[in-house]
């Protein structure tokens, strides 16, 4: 997958400087034709000597090179990836910004190809929101991101933000060659909390943000799969994602029917109302009408009509908000709607579902096995759902529940 690629690895000025030539070496063991490019900064931390020596072409720095005029553009254009190892939090701020300041930055903007960023940087940079915030941008725009280690940093302390190990690096690049491990996989995933109408003016709604969804949206595509979001809130969509909108139980329920049907992977992350106004007043219930006489009926019950029909080798996944017995419910959920996994999680804790912009769950497969992730970000959260849809599919023995006997959800839906 490496040999006979085009490489710019990219160094900014870290500690962890030193490690980019580990990178370089084996990106060179593998075939990759290197070429490095050296910030300002990252020459305090490494000798441009070195590096030039390991990679295929001498070590570039400026963007005003007289044997070369604009080497940014020939650089970003030529390439078929673009790593840089270590990302400082500078770099990360320039590249979300669309700054083009040297060699390195202008040469991201003016690339169409892959770019990994490999962030290195002490905890507390780390996890500052400014950094996070850079890199959801980043991710959003389909960048892949080696999150870092944790272990003993450069000042003696231990926390997060230690260079990814070289091999990590590496796979990352070779992953990100590859087009992805979910290429080719059509993936649809729904997101937000749908609107009842009662009058011309007023829903019934509740109070899911669509984050979840919308992170498990962005990580499907940056896995190299074409992903369509039916979703109900009116966040930017996610680099290379499809978007249809919808605003009801009853139009979510057609859209995810009909992309469903061919569909590799089915993510029902949505918070679909249960029920809905029978009868939608015609114009604005006025206030000296009195208080309206809202009925309500049940509404489709979407995911267990898409496990009704699903189509042979279609991975199909649930959530489940729950404040009670979580896991009992959601293994209820999950037999019931015909899922290959569902996703639960404990609504009345702190920081996790609705609105929040972290998540905890519980990953509950229909062969049984339970694996719970802690309170981490919805882009994390995303990951591990992903990775277990990528585990359970890479497992031709996984147990595919097929409908049975229509049950009193599934009778509601029709
Ligand atoms: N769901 C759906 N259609 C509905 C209700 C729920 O497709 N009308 C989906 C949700 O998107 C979620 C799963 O079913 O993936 C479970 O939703 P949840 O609200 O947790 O459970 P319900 O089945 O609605 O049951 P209850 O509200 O009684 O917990």
């Amino acid at each position: 997958m490496l040999a006979g690629k085009r490489i710019v690895l990219g160094v900014t000025g870290g500690i962890a400087a030193y490690k980019s030539v580990e990178v370089c070496r084996r990106l060179v063991d593998a075939g990759a034709h290197v070429i490095p490019v050296m910030t300002a900064g990252a020459e305090h931390f490494l000798g441009a000597t070195t590096l030039s020596a390991l990679a295929s072409e001498p070590v570039q720095r400026s963007l005003w090179n007289e044997a070369s005029p604009i080497p940014h553009t020939r650089l970003g254009q030529q390439a078929d990836l673009i790593v840089i190892a270590p990302a400082t939090a500078r770099l990360l701020a320039a590249y979300a910004a669309g700054l083009s300041t040297d060699l390195l930055t202008n040469t991201l903007l003016a690339t169409r190809a892959p770019v990994v960023v490999c962030p290195a940087m002490h905890t507390e940079m780390w996890e500052h929101p400014a950094v996070q915030d850079n890199l959801a941008v980043l991710r959003r725009r389909g960048v892949h991101v080696v999150e870092p280690d944790s272990g003993r940093l450069a000042g003696g302390d231990v926390g997060a933000g230690r260079l990814a190990s070289p091999e990590r690096i590496v796979a990352a690049c070779a992953a990100a060659l590859d087009g992805g491990p979910m290429a080719g996989w059509r993936v649809v995933v729904s997101a937000g909390g749908t609107r009842e109408p009662i009058d011309a003016v007023r829903v019934i709604a509740n109070r899911s943000s669509g984050k979840q969804g919308y992170a498990i949206a962005a990580e499907a595509a940056r896995r190299g799969a074409a992903v369509t979001l039916v979703s109900t809130v009116d966040l930017p969509g996610p680099a290379g994602v499809t978007i249809e909108r919808v605003e009801t139980a009853a139009q979510m329920h057609e859209a995810m029917a009909r992309l469903a049907a061919d569909a590799d992977v089915v993510v029902m992350a949505a918070a679909v109302a249960d029920f809905r106004p029978v009868a939608v007043a015609a114009g604005k219930w006025k206030k000296d009408q009195g208080a309206p006489p809202i009925v309500l009926e049940p509404t489709p019950d979407i995911l267990a009509a898409l496990g009704a029909a699903k189509p042979a080798g279609q991975t199909l996944v649930g959530f489940a908000a729950e404040t009670d017995d979580v896991v009992a419910n959601a293994e209820g959920k999950l037999r019931r709607k015909h899922l290959d996994l569902i996703v639960a999680n404990d609504v009345s804790r702190p920081g996790v579902g609705f609105q929040h912009d972290t998540n905890a769950v519980t990953l509950i497969r229909a062969g049984g096995r339970v694996d719970t992730v802690a309170l981490a970000t919805k882009e994390r959260i995303a990951g591990c759902v992903l990775d277990t849809v990528c585990e359970l599919r890479a497992d031709s023995s996984h147990p595919t529940p097929t409908p049975a006997e229509p049950s009193a959800e599934q009778g509601a839906s029709s």
